[in-house]
């Protein structure tokens, strides 16, 4: 029996998130959802939006299941990876929307991981000028961050994510056997968005997370199935109390102003998680010269991302170039940066008053040089 754990926005249901074994429920569970004022799928047709991985993987079975049940399923796959993540992979799709003769009653399935979520929630929400979307997210990271929440968007320029929207899903499927097919690097990128819910307000999960160490890395179905849900329940607190990141939702970023800083230099070559655990990192190590942990708690911090092969070091980085990524983000978001620090595990806060130079040296704390290599 697949479980399930209701999302409210503005204090009303709004999607489910279904934890299933398989992709075979899917339909049953559309079947129960309105869409244009009408219940079920029969008379909707479906646009399966995923990418070149995802598509050799899940495409045909789960086009072949809805095909099955409503009008027309079609499907529209693009290149993996971040360099995808643009307007012009929009437009391309809206393109095909339109010669699919799509109306505002049809429905996209995004089918994959975070770019794949992101980028087919933000044509959903601006396509017809809205149009239901399902979330399956295919990925560690998109499963227990991404696909819940309401963010949608693409990256534009150098900047990630800086044109987009908030627009829920109708539902969001979850099929927890994909997890055992994803190569190490992508699971254990995901690691690090759970590690964060740990270290930023649960710290019992925290304590749990390293007590289930081995299986979490042998990928005991039981153990991610738990691991998946308590994620997924601490992102549901945060984004039902905040859903457009007027104030709490913002903690969720811890990690992420210098981890998106990375990413961008070393032109997404580090996956999201990597570069998310590199911010946590720097982010703990400004946080203890802060005085806001100790130097114990920092270390601690900082080397358990090591047994989840998450990197707690970086080379090839200039760490000035980095200061000023996060700056180029700070400018276009008209404001003091919102630094996320942590006060304990568990405890993250949100900080104004990080500088330049306390950036600066948390990124050259992480930063491994060629004259490291000689030591
Ligand atoms: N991934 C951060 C958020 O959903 O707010």
């Amino acid at each position: 029996m697949a479980q399930r754990l209701p999302i409210l926005y503005q204090k009303k249901p709004c999607y489910d998130i279904v934890f299933s074994h398989d992709f075979d429920g899917l339909c049953e569970e559309l079947s129960e959802l309105e869409f244009g004022g009408q219940k079920g799928i029969t008379d909707r047709r479906i646009c399966i939006v995923t990418d070149s991985n995802v598509e050799k993987l899940y495409g045909e079975q789960v086009k072949g299941l809805l095909a099955a049940q409503c009008k027309k399923a079609v499907l529209f796959a693009f290149p993996a990876g971040e360099a995808s993540k643009n307007l012009d992979t929009v437009k391309s799709l809206y393109t095909f929307l339109i010669e699919e003769q799509f109306d505002r009653k049809d429905i996209l399935v995004a089918l994959g991981g975070g770019v794949v979520g992101d980028l087919t929630g933000f044509t959903s929400a601006t396509y017809l000028r809205g149009i239901d979307f399902i979330q399956i997210p295919t990925t560690l990271l998109a499963q227990v961050d991404s696909s819940i929440g309401g963010k949608t968007g693409v990256d534009f320029d150098r900047y990630k994510n800086m044109v987009g929207a908030f627009y829920m899903p109708r539902l969001v499927y979850m099929n927890l056997s994909v997890l055992k097919s994803l190569d190490d690097r992508q699971y254990y990128s995901g690691m690090a968005e759970v590690m964060k819910y740990g270290l930023l307000r649960d710290a019992n999960f925290y304590e749990w997370l390293i007590e289930n160490m081995y299986e979490i890395c042998e990928r005991d179905a039981e153990i991610l199935e738990e691991m998946v849900l308590r994620s997924c329940t601490n992102k549901k607190i945060i984004v039902e109390k905040d859903p457009t990141e007027k104030g709490d939702r913002a903690l969720l970023n811890l990690g992420h102003t210098i981890g998106h800083a990375i990413e961008k230099a070393k032109n997404f070559e580090m996956l999201h998680g990597e570069c998310v655990a590199l911010g946590c990192v720097a982010a703990a190590y400004i946080s203890w010269k802060k005085q806001l942990l100790s130097m114990d708690e920092y270390y601690e911090i900082r080397d358990m991302f090591v047994p989840f092969n998450l990197p707690i070091s970086v080379e090839g980085i200039d760490p000035e170039e980095i200061v000023t990524l996060t700056k180029s983000d700070k400018k276009m978001a008209a404001g003091q940066i919102r630094f996320i620090l942590l006060k304990k595990v568990g405890k993250a806060t949100i900080n104004t008053t990080v500088t330049e130079e306390e950036m600066l040296a948390a990124v050259k704390e992480i930063y491994f040089s060629e004259d490291d290599k000689k030591e």
